[in-house]
């Protein structure tokens, strides 16, 4: 292969993921795994994506084809356009209800190592089988972190030699960790699994942080993420120095797909709106009421939550202080799964107040849909958050986010009351239920004061959470990742 020229020919970049909406989706990666690299190929960049095919994804409807490209990848249609999806096909290890956890027993696939080695090993075949060599494989999250391992022990060969990979860390608390024998499984994984290793976390093998040691390039997903991991052992779980001994991380804040999350022409909406024809989001509102068993009431703002019951998101803020809450002129709409324990919790709490609260367990992206338009307030007090997307959506459908200024919550979200002239949101810097309360308080507060909460409003829909911005400065990372050496570990 030539030496790669990116100023005079377009990127080459493999996106090695392991969900991508709309075909899987546990989370925010899979949101960032379609818009970002949609975004890429908006910026001339030639982007193919390449994630397992689980069982659950209807290959019919997706049109992926399933004539082979090479051995085991199927992709979308010729006709898609930029970028394309490949799909990696093992029936034994992806054709399956689950992405990481088994529906059934609420517990992790016990053979994720064997089947996230299996993606990291597809993406190399990939790049040897498809006769399309990238620039840069761009990893996101422990399930790829073997990635750069596999490409530093493939320079010798010279067509691979000129390929850099670029590890985002989308959420450092997830680190792939597996028993020694794991490393054996990983192949060349295992020389470099001694204590303090490469690839050695606490006895254990660590797919993330073979990815933080051999990928070209780091980043993070918000700049205040990119600091608190590399200076907090709490935050980073552990990895802050690892992190600190490859220099300075930096953030590169997410951006949301603006056409699938845009109130002015959302197909899941009653009623459409903008900045201009706010009131009409008050019918989006009624909707919303109706359709979970709450009394409709002007007068008083209902809080949406939309997450993963997981300890990250900070529940824990919220239960002992559930009934000082629904005691505020306030309701609160809560639809989320997860944490077994947490969706007991809040479905018992929402006997208990069946004016003021109402939970929907489960996965529903349309209905999360109707509570970003139909709430007033959106409540996110993450005990750490390395970007949120939720924030973001909910600012741009006027819903004022009420957030702990943490990681990409502190970036995204002015707080209305120091910044009088250009608040979006609400915030509060402790991590605790008082806190917490204070800045809930604040929001309700804040509802009842007509005039200032359409400015509030109208400010959070002004913001520009686009990826154009973000994927400019992937593209300068990438430049940056080709034209330096290659990591090298002895
Ligand atoms: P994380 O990736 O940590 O879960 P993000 O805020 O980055 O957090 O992304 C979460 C994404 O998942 C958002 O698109 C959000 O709307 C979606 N989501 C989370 N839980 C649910 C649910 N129960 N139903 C529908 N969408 C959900
Ligand atoms: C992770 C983080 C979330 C982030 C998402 C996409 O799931 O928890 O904060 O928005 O990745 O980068």
């Amino acid at each position: 292969m030539t030496k790669p020229n990116p100023e005079h020919e377009p990127l080459r970049v493999l996106f090695v993921t392991s969900e991508v909406a709309p075909f899987s989706k546990t989370g925010g990666l899979a949101d960032i795994s379609a818009a970002l690299p949609a975004a890429l190929a908006a910026e001339g960049c030639d982007v193919r994506v390449l994630s397992p095919l689980y069982g659950f994804i209807d290959k019919q409807r997706f049109g992926i084809d399933s004539r082979p490209i090479a051995a085991a990848f199927s992709r979308t249609g010729p006709e898609s356009p930029q970028p394309q999806f490949y799909f990696l096909e093992c029936d034994p290890l992806f054709d399956r209800p689950g992405v990481y956890v088994d529906p059934f027993t609420n517990r992790d696939y016990i053979d994720n190592d064997y089947r996230f080695i299996a993606l990291c090993r597809a993406a190399m075949e990939f790049i040897r089988a498809a006769r399309w060599t990238p620039h840069i494989v761009h990893c996101n999250d422990w399930q790829t972190g073997l990635v750069p391992l596999y490409l530093h022990e493939s320079r010798a060969r010279k067509s691979l030699r000129s390929v850099r990979s670029l590890f985002t860390i989308h959420n450092i608390a997830y680190q792939g960790m597996f028993g020694a024998d794991a490393a054996m499984r990983a192949g060349e994984a295992h020389k470099y699994f001694y204590p303090a290793g490469p690839v050695e976390f606490y006895g254990y093998m660590s797919f993330l942080k073979a990815g933080l040691e051999f990928a070209d390039s780091l980043n993070t997903v918000s700049p205040t993420y990119a600091r608190e991991i590399e200076t907090s052992g709490e935050i980073s779980h552990g990895l802050d120095a690892v992190l600190r001994a490859r220099g300075e991380i930096g953030g590169i804040l997410n951006g949301i797909d603006t056409r699938l999350w845009n109130p002015a022409a959302d197909d899941f909406l009653p009623a459409t709106f903008d900045s201009g024809s706010l009131d009409a989001k008050e019918t989006d509102k009624q909707a919303l009421c109706a359709r979970i068993g709450l009394p409709y009431d002007r007068s008083i703002p209902v809080i949406g939550i939309i997450s993963r019951l997981a300890a990250q998101k900070g529940f824990e803020l919220i239960a002992p202080v559930l009934g000082e809450i629904l005691a505020l002129p306030a309701q609160l709409v809560l639809l989320g799964s997860g944490d077994p324990y947490l969706e007991r919790l809040f479905t018992e709490a929402a006997r208990s107040y069946p004016d003021r609260l109402a939970v929907r367990i489960g996965y529903d992206d349309e209905f999360s849909h109707l509570i970003e338009a139909g709430a007033d307030l959106f409540l996110m007090p993450s005990r750490f958050e390395p970007c949120g997307l939720n924030q973001m959506m909910s600012m741009r459908y006027g819903t004022l986010p009420v957030v702990r200024a943490t990681g990409g919550l502190a970036d995204t979200v002015a707080d209305a009351d120091s910044n009088p002239v250009t608040g979006t949101g609400f915030s509060f810097d402790d991590y605790t239920p008082e806190a917490m309360m204070e800045a809930v308080r604040r929001a309700v507060g804040a509802f009842t004061e007509r005039p200032r909460w359409r400015k509030i409003q109208k400010n959070a829909m002004a913001q520009d959470f686009s990826w154009n911005r973000s994927a400019k400065r992937y593209v300068d990372l990438y430049r940056r990742t080709l034209s330096s050496n290659p990591r090298v570990i002895a």
